[in-house]
């Protein structure tokens, strides 16, 4: 089946900004899809465009969907729905470099999953299976990565650490998973509301931050896991994002909740003091994005007991996956920071090859769009990151994930649970779990 129209629209994401949908048509055969965004980006990720001046904050797409709609009909019209690989080539060829967009990342990525959600749509089969067949490796269900506590840039830099969040390591479905996780959230707003702390929720979702230091919050949010009945690390443990690019000022790292400024090597030393600490499992972007071989020390201290996660560090980037991808244990996967589902496959790619374990994630700004939720079990990535368990756009992907689980479970496939962790404290032996192999390098 031949694409025959795309049609362009400006709608709204979880911030109050606007954001691109694209819609692909071919015959019969629907695909519709919306751009994420995150607000703590790397400097190497593919750049959004958005139309700037003093209009809804600079942040508004309509001049850039004027721009870009004739263009991608022009270029699109014509092909094979299922052949995402040449459909991602033609976006290439309408955005050449990365960093200078023409049309956009948040267009490019916006159009490339709808033609996944259209080619999905021609064979009549669910996204997952379709993403399974034709980009990734075997189907299965990731472990969640939820927030508790949201912080960085997604919360006025009131705590330093971005992302406090757990996994479930002792689950043994996603049911299970956001049940156990659900109880940890609950209990972490109680021991707020008791210190007189809860005001709200951040950017994605977590409970906004009232610490007086990052200690602080790590003790509260260990004491809600303890609170909610569960074993730390062994059942349910604490993932980190650092977003340690957020902190370096250029000359350090500014830690303003705890009123100090370290350099790399004393940046690596406070956080193998929270490891040592706190039952954490997961440290995300530990150092800023230009020092891999501060990172590759932190990795080489936690060795066997926590995974480390490059987010701003290798942005979904196959080259950089290449080069720099042995200074982690895990890449996180957002497919808006590589452009197209054709690169984001070819990162993912690079990422088994050099024996990485992947974490699919939404970014901070974002919309109903479930097509993270499909990335994930298709691809078979180990993780999924979508921000917290509360707020539309967040349960819009969990609840998709609970969908999908009963059709795998039904079809035979499997939750990947503790070997997510592979390698950490939650699953110290490593090496009775295999990586899955996938079928397009
Ligand atoms: P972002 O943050 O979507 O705002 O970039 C998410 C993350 O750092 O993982
Ligand atoms: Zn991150």
């Amino acid at each position: 089946m031949k694409v025959d129209d795309v049609i362009v629209r400006r709608v709204w994401d979880s911030r109050g900004r606007p954001t691109v949908e694209v819609e692909l048509r071919a015959g019969a055969a629907i695909g519709r899809a919306i751009a994420p965004s995150g607000a703590s980006t790397g400097r190497g990720e593919a750049a959004e465009r958005r139309d700037g001046g003093s209009r809804l904050g600079g942040f508004d797409v309509s001049d850039v969907l004027d721009h870009a709609g004739p263009l991608l009909r022009a270029a699109l019209v014509g092909l094979d729905i299922n052949d995402q690989a040449a459909i991602d080539r033609r976006l290439r060829e309408l955005e050449p470099d990365k960093h200078h967009p023409m049309i956009g990342a948040n267009v490019t990525i916006a159009t490339s999953m709808a033609a996944a959600w259209a080619g999905a749509s021609a064979v009549s089969r669910p996204l997952w299976r379709h993403l399974s067949d034709t980009l990734g490796g075997p189907a299965r269900l990731p472990l969640p990565e939820i927030q508790i506590l949201g912080g960085g840039a997604h919360a006025d830099g009131r705590l330093d650490i971005q992302d406090l969040l757990v996994v479930a390591p002792g689950a043994s479905s996603v049911v299970q998973a956001l049940e156990w996780t659900a109880e940890v959230y609950l209990c972490a707003g109680a021991l707020l509301q008791e210190g007189g702390r809860r005001g709200g929720v951040a950017d994605e979702g977590g409970w906004w931050p009232r610490f007086d230091s990052n200690d602080d919050a790590l003790a509260l949010l260990t004491k809600a896991i303890e609170r909610a009945g569960y074993e730390a690390p062994n059942q349910v443990a604490i993932a980190l994002d650092i977003a340690a690019s957020q902190l370096w000022d250029g000359a350090r790292y500014q830690l303003r909740c705890d009123h100090v400024a370290l350099d790399g090597p004393e940046m690596v030393t406070t956080l193998v003091g929270w490891c040592d600490r706190y039952p954490i499992v997961s440290v995300e972007d530990p150092l800023a994005e230009h020092d891999a071989a501060g990172v590759s020390a932190f990795t080489r201290a936690v060795t066997g007991r926590v995974q480390v996660v490059g987010d701003d560090l290798l942005v979904t980037d196959a080259a950089l996956v290449r080069s720099i991808g042995d200074s982690v244990t895990t890449m996180l996967l957002k497919p808006n920071q590589a452009g197209t589902l054709t690169e984001a496959a070819a990162a993912l790619a690079a990422a088994r090859a050099a024996g990485l374990t992947v974490i699919a994630s939404a970014r901070s700004g974002e919309s109903e769009d479930v097509t993270i939720a499909h990335i994930a079990v298709g691809w078979g990535t180990e993780g999924l990151k979508v921000g917290s368990i509360t707020r539309g756009e967040r349960t819009a992907k969990w609840n998709e994930l609970l969908r999908i689980e009963e059709a795998v479970v039904a079809s035979g496939g499997s939750f990947v649970g503790r070997a997510a962790l592979r390698g950490t404290a939650a699953a110290p032996q490593a090496d009775q779990w295999s990586t899955p192999r996938n079928g397009n390098e």
